[in-house]
């Protein structure tokens, strides 16, 4: 995780630093840190705590020069404290260095560097290459370009990182393998901007180069900037795009929180993913990367869905989907595990790889993994040109907007939304689903923003229901079919931002053991719309009353068997149930999200996550 960004330019460095890495904040915020350079000397401010904490301590006299790189930490290697802080300066207080990643082999590096009598202030990774880029620069007497290039063919892990050299204080030196990395190019290369997203420089400029792994740019103002494969020393080109981000995007427009904003955006987002896809009048879905690989979609053995926490629970829900229109079995599997179990993989397996970020190293490693065993992947992302999107054979974008707040929400129902597609898609393809259904499915889902639209008016309702829940150290989250998914997602939403310990389960499950915590006043959230088994829901429901326990059930409008027994109720509108869990989730991210302020947690910025979770 992590998150670095540089600039090197004519203009004042530092705010523009400053702001980016506050943008970046949701890749970690353990602690942050600068290097400033004023045109004859460096100064490295660092500390533990936020971007904020940082300004505090980063003088306003100082707070000069027009080369700054930058970097806010989620901690790996080393607690969070002051000398943990990136930047990381080399021994001889030339290099500086901010990074992103892992490197695994610091621990024999950091012997061979200790005999030859270099020393260490901090317990990271990343003080230890800083030191080896200087001894290869040392040994080699060559350029800093070359020296970065020739240390990482030494090291083992991942990394995005910019360097900078006091001897040599007209570029900077960038590299990337498996952490993100964009460079923003300024009008006739007059200055660049370096991050691990684009967001730090979208006002700046709409030019962007996304590195490759493997890959070194030496930056320097005045000239285009020069690409090398870090390694056979190969040249790029470098490919400019023009990012479509925009500022209003990533700014909370008047909303208490980014996660808040994100939840309201979902009718926008859901519209976003099914546009041009999704296209009722023809009664088509048209998906260019299914389309391009429908024989192997139709000829698959099984589909197996690869993904960690909240994509992961898009991913169960797939499941349902892709069984029961596409009638295609379906495996859905945590990535981490996954990738370290031996799985059996054939070429006719389709993988599915689900990810916001597309970032997410787990995830990146299985699909690596199934590709090399000759299976077709195909990558569900929110980020584009993120590194899981490129590595699929082909894939589809939710084109959900970026989403800031740590707590997945809006990537969520976009997933939902885009697997929804192509499990109909497959089910029509396939013969398995009649023209008529295949309408009637293409019309519901249309009607789907406007409903969440519908639950969003709850909010204030919701809120109120949260002020019950602030004390309580547990709660229960119970659904059955599509709908379990979501009350594992409704409980992971929960315990991450509030830290209110909660459990999903299918609703049946709750007899063989979690039925013991129930007693007077247990909080038990309990989906029971009035699709699939309701009536057994509707028991379970009846159980959970005769132990005293406090249920908030998710209905549909117009029912009257559960809200007589529950204690609260919150409506949704008439779904067909394999389009519930759009429509269910929602206020369940409510109620999180209500609990929590509440109880004065940071939403957006939960303890100890991070959004993007590029570390094993
Ligand atoms: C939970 C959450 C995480 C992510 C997980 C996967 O709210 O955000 O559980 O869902 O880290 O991230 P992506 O989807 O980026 O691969």
């Amino acid at each position: 995780m992590c998150g670095i960004t540089g600039y090197i330019g004519s203009r004042d460095a530092y705010p523009i630093v400053i702001k980016g890495l506050q943008r970046l904040e949701y890749r970690g915020y353990d602690s942050a840190g600068v290097l400033l350079y004023d045109g004859s000397n460096a100064q490295v401010y660092k500390t533990k705590g936020k971007v904020a904490d940082l300004q505090a301590v980063v003088p306003d006299l100082q707070q000069k020069g027009t080369i700054c790189i930058g970097h806010t930490r989620w901690a790996t290697h080393g607690v969070p404290n002051d000398v943990n802080s990136h930047p990381h300066v080399s021994n001889s207080g030339d290099l500086a260095i901010v990074h992103n990643g892992i490197i695994e082999n610091y621990d024999t590096i950091k012997a061979e560097l200790t005999q030859r009598g270099y020393t260490f202030k901090s317990d990271t990774d990343t003080e230890v290459l800083v030191n080896l880029i200087e001894e290869v620069q040392k040994v080699n007497q060559c350029k800093l370009g070359k020296a970065v290039q020739l240390a990482l063919n030494e090291v083992i892990g991942a990394y995005a990182i910019a360097v900078f050299d006091q001897k040599k204080p007209d570029e900077l030196v960038v590299a990337k393998l498996g952490s993100p990395l964009a460079i923003g190019i300024g009008e006739n290369n007059s200055e660049f901007f370096v991050a691990s997203d684009a967001s730090p420089f979208i006002e700046y400029t709409k030019n962007a180069v996304y590195l490759d792994d493997e890959e070194l740019a030496i930056i320097k103002v005045g000239r285009d900037i020069r690409i090398r494969k870090i390694h056979d020393d190969s040249q790029v080109s470098p490919e400019v795009q023009a990012l479509q981000l925009n500022l209003s995007q990533i700014e909370k427009e008047g909303f208490d929180h980014f996660m808040l904003k994100e939840i309201y955006e979902q009718p926008k987002a859901i519209k976003d993913t099914y546009r041009g896809r999704l296209l009722p009048n023809e009664g088509i879905i048209r998906m260019a990367g299914v389309e391009e690989y429908i024989e192997r979609f139709k000829s698959a053995d099984r589909i197996i869905i690869i993904a960690c926490g909240t994509s992961w629970h898009a991913g169960l829900v797939a499941e349902y989907l892709f069984e029961e229109i596409a009638r295609i079995p379906v495996e859905v599997e945590y990535a981490s595990e996954f990738r370290y179990r031996n799985p059996i993989i054939t070429e006719k397996d389709v993988v599915i790889a689900i990810s916001q970020s597309g970032e997410t190293a787990d995830s990146l490693a299985a699909i690596k993994m199934a590709k090399a065993q000759g299976a077709y992947v195909f990558g569900v992302c929110n980020v584009v040109g993120s590194s899981i999107a490129r590595e699929s054979h082909s894939g589809a974008y939710t084109h959900a907007g970026p989403e800031i707040g740590v707590a997945s929400t809006k990537a969520f129902t976009t997933q939902i939304t885009l697997l929804t597609l192509i499990a109909l898609k497959l089910g029509k393809e396939k013969g398995n689903l009649a023209n008529s259904d295949f309408h009637a499915h293409l019309q519901n889902m249309e009607l789907i923003p406007s409903k969440v639209e519908k639950i969003l008016k709850q909010d204030a309702a919701i809120k109120e229901i949260a002020s019950e829940f602030l004390e309580t150290p547990s709660c229960l989250y119970l659904g059955r079919g599509y709908n379990f998914p979501v009350a594992l997602e409704g409980a992971l939403k929960l315990k991450e931002i509030s830290y209110i310990h909660a459990e999903g389960y299918p609703a049946a499950e709750m007899k063989h053991g979690p039925i013991a915590l129930i007693e007077d006043g247990y909080p038990v959230i309990v989906i029971a719309i009035n699709k699939g088994h309701y009536e057994k829901v509707v028991s379970n429901i009846q159980e959970i009353k005769s132990r005293k326990g406090k249920i908030i059930a998710v209905v549909t409008e117009g029912d009257v068997t559960v809200k007589e027994m529950a204690d609260h109720v919150i409506e949704i509108p008439e779904v067909e149930e394999a389009l519930s869990p759009l429509l269910t989730t929602i206020p369940l991210q409510l109620l999180s999200y209500h609990v929590a302020v509440a109880r004065g947690c940071n939403v957006d910025q939960p303890r100890n996550l991070a959004k993007s979770v590029t570390v094993e």
